[in-house]
């Protein structure tokens, strides 16, 4: 992709990353970009860099601009790989540049590629007049990593916010009202669960800060995916519908796995007890969907069961996975419960309970274990599950 202006003197820089489809365990299924932004001032800034391998393609696109020798300033967001592993070879090219970040990325910089750099850190409020433009900084600690913090363009009110607010969509496209706004809020959705959704605490008190310190945005540029232009508010919005539990509606989600059948059934039946009560019903075997999707659906519902066989006397493989990446992720305010077959011992069961109890997740007891088989009995327990589950999330 070529260089693109998204304001006068101010170029998208950054690449496109099309064939990604795993950013450390999220399945990125639309791959995603690596935004950085040049601005054309008296001196000239870059705002983040790219990933390591995509170093010549972003210089490049400088190129398209103004020689990269030439950059004043390189603006380091955030640490993290995805945006940083490129500043050495930037840095030895723009080599007059003086990097300019916070005091805990100055020292992850020398930590990560040490210390032969002209570093200058800011911090919270400070600003950088480049001629007719001047960049605020905001620290926005856990906003990817302790080290984050948003670049705010004053004059364009054009806020640089890194991570936050962005999406692993790669397209052709670089603004909101140039793709389909489906698709774009249903990547920011599965960007905003299984990236940020553990801090949603902070993502409230941060928009409440950068709202309250009047840092209105007429467009949001973000170093992942697409650029809201066209209304950043939405997004703004459902920053805030999903970090408060806003967006919680009458949903259940029902996320297994199945050796011989018998917790499939079990998940079937859930499934129409928790429909018969009128929610939104969605419902994944894992090894047919991944984490990253399940993750997504859980976003927006009220309650969650999990199903697993008992194998070697514990949790089966994929819902122990599932349930450690969840406990992570830490989703605030949902109803949980537990199901599943066993043959000759038990174990799931007891051991996904005591998983989300540690995590700090409500959990409806008694789970549901049947003993190899389901009989028609055993399935209208489970119907029964599933109904009063619904019934929970419906208040
Ligand atoms: Fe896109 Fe936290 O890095």
């Amino acid at each position: 992709m070529v260089k693109t202006p998204i304001a006068e003197d101010i170029y998208w820089v950054g690449v496109v990353d099309w064939n990604l489809r795993d950013f450390h365990g999220y399945v990125t299924r639309r791959g995603t970009s690596y935004n950085a932004y040049l601005f054309l001032d008296d001196k000239i800034a870059l705002v983040d860099t790219v990933k390591y391998m995509f170093a010549d393609e972003l210089l490049a696109h400088v190129r398209e601009v103004i020689d990269p020798e030439k950059i004043d300033y390189i603006i380091v967001n955030h640490i993290e790989m995805d945006h940083s592993s490129s500043l050495p070879t930037v840095a030895k090219i723009a080599k007059n540049a003086t990097i300019i970040t916070n005091e805990r990325c100055r020292e992850a910089i020398i930590e990560h590629y040490g210390a032969d750099f002209n570093i200058k850190t800011i911090k919270s409020g400070d600003t950088l007049k480049l001629g007719k433009r001047t960049l605020m900084f905001n620290e926005a600690p856990m906003l990817h990593w302790p080290d984050s913090m948003f670049t705010y363009v004053v004059e364009d009110k054009i806020l640089m916010p890194n991570d936050a607010f962005g999406q692993h969509f790669a397209s052709s496209k670089r603004f909101d009202d140039e793709v389909d706004e489906h698709t774009l809020m249903e990547e920011a959705a599965t960007y905003y669960a299984n990236i940020l959704m553990p801090l949603a605490p902070l993502i409230t008190r941060k928009i409440q800060e950068v709202v309250a310190a009047g840092l209105i945005c007429c467009m949001i540029a973000p170093s992942h995916g697409i650029i809201w232009r066209k209304d950043p508010s939405k997004i703004i919005q459902a920053y805030v519908d999903w970090s408060s539990g806003k967006a919680a509606k009458n949903k259940v989600v029902i996320v297994y796995d199945t050796m011989w059948g018998s917790t499939d059934k079990m998940a079937r039946a859930i499934a129409d007890g928790a429909a018969s009560e009128g929610v939104e019903v969605k419902v994944l075997k894992l090894r047919a969907s991944d984490n990253t999707e399940a993750i997504t659906e859980i976003l927006e519902a009220k309650a969650v069961l999990v199903g697993s066989p008992t194998l070697n006397n514990q949790m089966f493989p994929t819902i122990a996975s599932f349930m450690n990446h969840i406990a992570g992720l830490k989703p605030q305010g949902k109803i949980w419960s537990f199901f599943g077959s066993y043959g000759w011992g038990k174990g799931a069961v007891r051991d996904m309970a005591e998983a989300a109890r540690k995590a700090g997740f409500e959990v409806h007891e008694p789970g549901l274990e049947v003993r190899f088989v389901p009989d028609q009995e055993d399935l209208k327990q489970c119907f029964e599950l599933g109904r009063q589950i619904a019934t929970e999330a419906k208040k």
